[in-house]
């Protein structure tokens, strides 16, 4: 059975509980509306963990104002019965509201949270570190498990663990795609039948260009014929499409190392992010997934 709170001090009477037996607790947070990749996640938890948190909050302050916060799909019953016939989750926590009504006090992360994301959404990954470092606090979970498809997310909060010296295990799971390339998210639901058919050429043209780039192929050119072969089909609205370290997010104008494709576009009105590995390969295999 799984359990159902809203309140903090409850949380924290269970969490106790948990400790005093020797439990490793394992966290997933999400902002609900959960599909498969979440479901993944959970997964990945429960290999991990004695006892599965997953956490449901719409994060204001990740939002700027002219994102989609009140719009965001919210369906907790749905989400309830995912979580009860996967069965991949002991406790779903979810607080009405995170921030005491004086709140003052933010995270706000350099180094890999610069660029990307950021140019775009500059106070998105302030909310992201405060929202995470105060579920953390709450739920003191061992592990948590956070989705690659929001890559640069992951490494911001890896780099929240080691600089604020924080106990916790980050363990990332794989993206998880529909059967037609296009990387699950919560927004997919925003894009109209046409849209939807358009927004699984991103994966087709990440995995193109990862190909072009594993060939030895110019890297700013074949960047630059991706974005074109995008607009071909009318995605035109792209924030960023570029090769980056893995690791600490710099750009990359040469492939000679382990590197990423990171990609956030417009269809139609609807953001959407995806990224792809770009390992360093000499066998001349190239299809690599992720
Ligand atoms: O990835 C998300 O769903 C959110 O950014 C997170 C980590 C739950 C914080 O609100």
């Amino acid at each position: 059975m799984i359990k159902f709170l809203n309140e903090l001090s409850d949380l924290r009477v269970q969490i106790s509980g948990w400790k005093r037996n020797g439990y490793i607790v394992g966290l997933v947070p999400t902002m609900g509306s959960l599909h498969n990749g979440h479901l993944s996640l959970l997964s990945i938890a429960r290999e991990h963990c004695d006892k599965v948190v997953t956490s449901i909050y719409v994060n204001p302050t990740q939002f700027s104002e002219n994102e989609d916060f009140y719009r965001y799909p919210r369906d907790v019953n749905a989400d309830l019965e995912k979580l009860s016939s996967s069965n991949t989750c002991d406790l779903v926590y979810q607080p009405s509201n995170m921030y005491h009504k004086e709140h003052k006090t933010y995270i706000v992360p350099n180094g890999v949270a610069l660029n990307l994301e950021t140019e775009n959404r500059p106070h998105f990954f302030d909310g992201v570190s405060t929202i995470v470092l105060k579920l953390f606090n709450q739920i003191q979970p061992d592990i948590v498990i956070f989705g690659e498809k929001d890559y640069q997310q992951l490494l911001v909060v890896k780099q929240l663990m080691r600089d604020l010296d924080l106990p916790i295990q980050i363990v990332a799971g794989k993206i998880f795609r529909e059967k037609d390339g296009l990387a699950m998210s919560s927004r997919n639901v925003y894009l109209s039948e046409n849209e939807r058919k358009l927004a699984s050429n991103i994966y087709r043209v990440l995995k193109l260009t990862r190909k072009k780039i594993q060939q030895g192929f110019d890297v700013s050119k074949v960047i630059k014929n991706g974005i074109a072969e995008l607009g071909s089909i009318g995605i035109n609205q792209i924030d960023y499409f570029t090769l980056r370290d893995p690791d600490n997010l710099e750009r990359l104008t040469q492939f000679n190392k382990d590197s990423r494709l990171l990609i956030a576009l417009y269809v139609g009105t609807t953001r959407l992010i995806d990224n792809i590995s770009v390992p360093l390969i000499n066998n001349g295999e190239t299809d690599i997934e992720n």
